[in-house]
C-alpha cells in the first residue's frame, strides 16, 4: 500500500496521519481477541496501571503471540513507513497501550525521539510510530492528542519524569507545550476500530484519562532506520529490540492466512 501526495504532504505538514479503517472489522476482532490471554500474564513485559493494578502496556507482542508476530510485518503498515523513510527498518517496539474503561490513566506530553535519544541513544529522530485503533476511540476514552506541526520547532526541551505514572518518560514541560500549541492547535485522534496513525519522532502528543465505561486499546509498532540503531542497550530488549534485521512485508491477507517466519 503506498500513500498518495497528498498523504504525504499531510504527513510532512502536520507531523501525522490519521488513516481510517485501514484494517477490517474481522481483522480487528482477530487482534483483540489475543489481547485477554496476554493481560493475564505477570511478567515484566505487562506495565500495570499506578492506581488500579490493570494492565496499560503490554509490550513485546510479536515475540509473544503468533497474531502479531504477523501484524508487524502487516504491508499496510510496512510499507508507507518504508516509503516515508526510503530505507530498511527494524522493530524497535511493540506494544499494546491499553487505557481501561474508568481507569486508564493519562500518557504525559511528550514526543518519543525524547525517550528514545536519552535512553537508547538513538542518534536521529527518524522512527516511525504505527498505531491501530483496537477499540473506537472517540473523545471520551482518552485519544491521543498530538500538537500539529510541532515536529518542526523539535526536538524541544525535555526532563524525566518517573512520578506521575508507572511508566517513565521524558515529558514536555507546561510552558514549551502552551508556545507549541498557541501555534499548531490541537488534534485529537479518533475513529472507529481499525483505523491507522502514522507519526514520526518528535511529534509532541499525550493523552488524559479514560472516564468512560469504554476500553481505549490501541496496537502500536516503532520502527526506526537500521542505519539510525540504538547505541546503548540500558532499557531492557522488550522496550527497545536489539534484533536489526530488516522488517520484510507478508501479505495483505496475512493477518488470517500467514505463518510468521
Ligand atoms: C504513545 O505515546 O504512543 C501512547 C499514548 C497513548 O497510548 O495514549
Ligand atoms: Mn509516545
Amino acid at each position: 500500500m503506498r500513500l498518495d501526495a497528498a498523504q504525504l504532504a499531510r504527513f510532512h505538514e502536520d507531523g501525522f496521519l490519521i488513516l481510517p479503517k485501514l484494517f477490517s472489522v474481522a481483522e480487528v476482532e482477530l487482534m483483540r481477541a489475543q489481547l485477554p490471554a496476554l493481560f493475564a500474564q505477570s511478567c515484566p513485559e505487562n506495565f500495570r496501571e499506578k492506581g488500579s493494578g490493570a494492565v496499560r502496556t503490554a509490550m513485546a507482542l510479536h515475540r509473544r503471540n503468533e497474531v502479531y508476530a504477523r501484524l508487524v510485518r502487516h504491508p499496510r503498515l510496512l510499507e508507507p513507513a518504508l516509503q516515508i523513510l526510503g530505507e530498511d527498518v527494524y522493530i524497535q517496539q511493540v506494544k499494546v497501550n491499553a487505557k481501561e474503561a474508568f481507569s486508564g490513566e493519562i500518557w504525559q506530553w511528550h514526543y518519543d525521539f525524547a525517550t528514545h535519544h536519552g535512553e537508547d541513544g538513538v542518534p536521529q529522530p527518524r522512527a516511525l510510530n504505527l498505531h491501530v485503533f483496537l477499540d473506537e476511540v472517540n473523545e471520551f476514552n482518552g485519544p491521543l492528542v498530538f500538537i500539529r506541526g510541532s515536529h518542526k520547532r523539535g526536538p524541544v526541551r525535555t526532563s524525566l519524569d518517573t512520578v506521575t505514572t508507572s511508566y517513565p518518560l521524558w515529558t514536555v514541560d507546561n510552558v514549551t507545550v502552551t508556545e507549541l500549541v498557541t501555534e499548531g492547535g490541537f488534534v485529537s485522534a479518533k475513529g472507529p476500530p481499525g483505523t491507522a496513525l502514522i507519526f514520526g519522532d518528535t511529534l509532541v502528543h499525550g493523552s488524559s484519562i479514560n472516564m468512560s465505561p469504554w476500553p481505549r486499546r490501541i496496537f502500536s509498532l516503532i520502527v526506526n532506520p537500521v542505519s539510525n540503531a540504538l547505541t546503548r542497550e540500558k532499557r531492557p530488549d522488550y522496550q527497545h529490540h536489539r534484533d536489526l534485521t530488516p522488517v520484510v512485508a507478508l501479505a495483505d491477507d496475512c493477518l488470517f492466512t500467514g505463518v510468521a517466519a
